[in-house]
């Protein structure tokens, strides 16, 4: 079950060009090209004359050719050429969808066009601000997986062992706050006096053991925030809010429903240490990005087995404390949508 009017995560501002790219959100194909003018297009991925897709078509100016007879589209979706024919049916249209462009991210809003407000937007300035590295996946599992994993941190210390893991016992004395907030949930989590984890102590030379943070921001239906760092122990982290003179990473994540059993997955590793050094925004990149394939895995055979035996009853521990929030805020949104019950939404196992 899907919130629809809601800002989505398309792609990333490059992605987007003059040759169009195939993507479908939310069960619904769209084609994305960037006119001339420079403006984004979204439209419906299915010519109203025979079905072609019109991503396997051109761009021609600020419209789109369909490939198949030619058809020409343009960006509100309303044929405008039909060759060798001068009338063109009042029915000759597709679906466009509202569009916006914000810190290098591409948003797009599925439900009712009415209703999309661009002010909405979830902000996200350290695009324009921390250098950073990004990418795009498609994942195999539901949508909300990749959420609920994101805000449940103590698999780090058993999935990332070898990558963002620093010791088990620390993990286990995390300190973690939960905060709901009307649009989702706000969550933080230290770790105290522990071993910096490997990315940490390769980035930064720190003189041993570190206070860490981890501290996200959930805005639902599919937008996380996450501010991570450490400071050398005793620099006043954790008692003095400091946050500048060790390790800080700043990650954007993006997660957009493809169909009910696949996802996008857009995600940014933002460097906050050596903000001159193109090399360590690199290294930062790839060292998250080890660490997220040991996610997709967990992800990839934790849906399969849910798939198989979803109906079987899951039991909650007390670190699901935010992915629940999480839930709920998503549910209330979901149902003030479809102006049903809240108990009678059920998002996904
Ligand atoms: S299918 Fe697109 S013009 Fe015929
Ligand atoms: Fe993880």
């Amino acid at each position: 079950m899907y919130l629809h009017n809601a800002w989505y995560v398309a792609g990333w501002s490059n992605e987007v060009t003059a040759k169009p790219i195939a993507r479908t959100f939310l069960d619904e194909p769209v084609v994305l090209y960037r006119a001339a003018s420079g403006a984004l297009v979204a439209l419906e991925d299915r010519c109203c004359h025979r079905g072609m897709p019109l991503s396997h078509g051109e761009v021609a100016g600020n419209d789109i050719r369909c490939e198949y007879h030619g058809m020409v589209f343009d960006r509100a979706g309303r044929c405008v050429e039909i060759p060798n024919q001068k009338l063109i049916p009042a029915k000759a249209k597709v679906r466009s969808f509202p569009i916006a462009e914000r810190d290098d991210l591409v948003w797009i809003w599925m439900g009712d066009p009415e209703k999309a407000r661009p002010a909405e937007i979830v902000a996200y300035p350290f695009h324009k601000s921390w250098p950073y590295k990004c990418k795009t996946e498609r994942l195999p599992c539901n949508y909300l997986m990749v959420s609920d994993n994101l805000l449940d941190q103590t698999h780090a210390a058993y999935v990332h062992k070898s990558t963002l893991a620093s010791d088990t016992d620390a993990h286990a004395r995390a300190e973690m706050e939960t905060v709901p907030t009307p649009d989702g949930v706000r969550f933080t989590r230290w770790m105290l006096n522990c071993v910096p984890p490997g990315i940490y102590s390769k980035a930064v030379d720190f003189k041993g053991r570190v206070d860490r943070w981890q501290e996200f921001e959930y805005v639902a239906p599919s937008c996380i925030l996450q501010f991570t760092g450490a400071l050398d122990i005793g620099m006043g982290a954790y008692d003095q809010g400091k946050r500048d003179g060790g390790f800080g990473l700043r990650i954007f994540y993006g997660i957009t429903p493809e169909t009910e059993h696949t996802c996008w997955f857009f995600w940014s590793a933002a460097n906050g240490y050596r903000q001159n050094e193109p090399e360590a925004t690199e290294a930062l990149f790839t060292a998250m990005d080890i660490a997220f394939r040991e996610d997709d895995a967990v992800l990839e055979h934790q849906y399969a087995t849910l798939r198989k035996l979803g109906d079987r009853p899951l039991v909650n521990i007390n670190s699901d404390g935010a992915r629940i929030h999480a839930r709920l805020a998503l549910e209330r949104k979901i149902a003030a949508e479809r102006g049903i019950p809240k108990e009678h939404v059920v998002t996904a196992p």
